[in-house]
């Protein structure tokens, strides 16, 4: 499929995978030449590529690296998937992988395949989505769900994307994203390249938009979504889907199917990533808080069924979001 944006997370070059460091955006763009699957797994933990569907598919080259080196997939499998809890899609592409390996099919292919699948369900959720944003929109969104969080386009950014591209005019409130900033480093920085009319806000300014009347609509990505439709995305989306709730704002979720985890009930049974608390003490390399103190870092959270307006995915909308209207739109 022709790709149109050429913000690109990572490159697969037939023997090794370049990776986008983005751990360094927007200062500097610098790209990691990864060429084992202990390389990728550091990646992903390390969070130098970041986002459900994007860790899904480095992890898919991770894989084919691991297995092209003549290591046990067993082995391979288990040091990709420990690297990261929450995210679904990292899950669901080792697993993809590994039933290829065991029937046979082509390894490359079948990372390529994750790759192109992941970017046309984009393209597609951004189809269907922007059916949803009304002309003059202004629109808020959490963490960053855009080309660098995915094969390309993205998913809540996806929607954004294309109603931008379609004609539509739109507006963008960016959470900046505490701790790990990826509003403001990472979507910000996405949509300046794109002209896509946008202003930085602190995570805590949302209700006070919301309440002066400012904000029409909510759309944010997913690192999990259960069998009865509670999305884990990062932490404060819950919280907004709070807000939203209190002032009658639509609050949407633009997501793969890869996404869903049909085996998990509900999402008290999601495991939630808690990261070191260094990351919430600094700030670009300098402390912010004393050495001491203790704290907690949950790096998501989960907003019940309930609390989302509709799911956006590239099989077509889930609305009401409840479980046999999910079944009938995966199926
Ligand atoms: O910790 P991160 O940056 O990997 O978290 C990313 C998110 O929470 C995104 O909203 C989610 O993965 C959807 S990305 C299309």
């Amino acid at each position: 499929m022709e790709r149109e944006v050429e913000v690109k997370a990572f490159y697969w070059r037939g023997d090794h995978l370049l990776l986008l460091d983005q751990r360094r955006l927007p200062s500097e763009e610098v790209w990691l030449e990864l060429r084992d699957h202990i390389g990728v797994a550091e990646a992903i933990k390390g969070m130098a590529v970041r986002g459900a569907p994007a860790i899904g598919c480095v992890a898919a080259y991770g894989f084919l690296l691991g297995i092209k080196a003549g290591e046990k997939s067993d082995r391979v499998y288990d040091t990709l998937k420990n690297t990261r809890p929450t995210a679904y899609n990292l899950f669901w592409a080792l697993d993809r992988m590994m039933s290829a390996l065991s029937s046979g099919r082509d390894l490359e292919e079948e990372a390529k395949s994750i790759e192109e699948e992941d970017y046309r369900a984009n393209r597609r959720i951004g189809e269907l989505g922007m059916e949803l944003v009304p002309e003059g929109a202004r629109i808020l969104t959490h963490c960053n769900t855009g080309a660098l969080a995915t094969a390309g386009w993205g998913t809540a950014l996806g929607v954004i994307r294309s109603a931008h591209h379609s004609g539509k005019k739109v507006e963008v409130w960016v959470d900046e994203t505490r701790p790990y900033l990826q509003g403001a480093r990472l979507t910000a920085w996405e949509l300046m390249k794109e002209d896509i009319p946008h202003r930085l806000i602190t995570d805590s300014t949302a209700g006070f938009l919301m309440r002066k009347g400012l904000v029409d609509l909510v759309i944010v990505g997913a690192d999990r979504i259960t069998a009865n439709g509670d999305v884990a995305n990062k932490i404060g989306t819950y919280a907004l889907s709070v807000l939203a709730k209190e002032h009658g704002v639509p609050f949407y979720v633009a997501a793969p199917s890869s996404t869903f985890d049909l085996s998990t009930e509900k999402g008290e049974d999601i495991p939630i990533e808690e990261r070191g608390e260094e990351e919430l003490k600094n700030c670009l390399g300098r402390p912010i808080a004393p050495e001491k103190t203790p704290a907690l870092h949950i790096a998501f959270d989960v907003t019940p069924a309930q609390n989302v307006t509709a799911i956006i995915t590239e099989k077509g909308i889930i609305k009401p979001v409840e479980r046999e209207v999910i079944e009938r739109c995966l199926s």
